[in-house]
């Protein structure tokens, strides 16, 4: 769905955000004046060199991290109006984190690690467990749900931190260079697996990238320079859905 049907729910609305850090007294801006919005449902891939602030707009939008200037609303709730209780309540039922280095627990078996985002839903026992390895069996790794994450290949290791994801399922999904740290073959297996479960669950995800290839799954590009958005264009992949 693009932001721009007439039935579209926006899920994510930017509205003037900046936000700059602090250094030795100066501050370094990071990103200026950024408006967006992204509808539910929609993937955005979202490009820029290194540091033009692709990771610092995720933080934002999970609200991580606060904006100096300007609004962010997440499914009809305003993040700069919660307290950082309200917004850590707030991340925890409604996003997913994928990351380049997975971040799976490595003290923690393979289903554990997917559990712990329903545990922190205060959803336990049976129901937890059943629908933790259903997400494992989509991911092809129900047979490994006893095996520790050291245990696993790259690849493994991403397609169960896509099943944590998924797990409580969140609306919104922050993928930050997900398979930024795989070989190409096993990159397109993993990004394949989060494409088609993110749209077959309706969800929203905003999917950092450097790579044309990765970006190409998205329905739209949204790219940062320098902290301002430069372009916003819609996918060839978008126009065939
Ligand atoms: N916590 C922080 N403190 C100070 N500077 C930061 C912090 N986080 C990010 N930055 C700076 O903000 C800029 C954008 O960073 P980031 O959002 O991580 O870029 P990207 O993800 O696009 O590579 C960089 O110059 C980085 O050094
Ligand atoms: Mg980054």
């Amino acid at each position: 769905m693009s932001s721009d049907h007439p039935l579209s729910v926006p899920l994510i609305t930017l509205r003037g955000v900046s936000k700059g850090y602090y250094e030795a007294g100066t501050l370094h801006p990071v990103l200026h004046c950024v408006d967006a919005t992204v509808a539910t449902g929609e993937t955005i891939a979202l490009m820029g060199k290194s540091g033009s602030g692709k990771s610092t707009l995720l933080n934002l939008v999970s609200g991580i991290d606060t904006p100096d200037a300007g609004d962010i609303v997440v499914a009809g709730r305003s993040l700069v109006q919660m307290n950082e209780r309200q917004r850590t309540l707030f991340r925890r039922r409604m996003v997913g984190f994928v990351f380049q280095f997975f971040n799976l627990v490595p003290t923690l078996t393979v289903l554990e690690n997917v559990l712990l985002p329903l545990e922190l839903n205060g959803i336990t026992g049976a129901p937890a467990r059943d629908s933790a390895l259903d997400l494992l069996e989509q991911v092809g790794l129900a047979t490994r749900h006893t095996a520790y994450p050291d245990r696993l290949s790259g690849g493994e290791q991403q397609r169960i931190a896509i099943a944590r994801a998924l797990a409580h399922s969140p609306a919104l999904i922050l993928a930050d260079e997900p398979t930024g740290n795989l070989d190409s073959d096993t990159s397109a297996h993993v990004l394949a697996l989060l494409d088609r479960l993110v749209r077959q669950t309706g969800k929203t995800m905003l999917l950092v990238t450097h790579s044309p290839d990765v970006a190409a799954i998205a329905d739209r590009v949204l790219s940062l320079r320098e902290g301002r958005l430069v372009e916003d264009t819609r996918t060839a992949s978008a126009a065939l859905r």
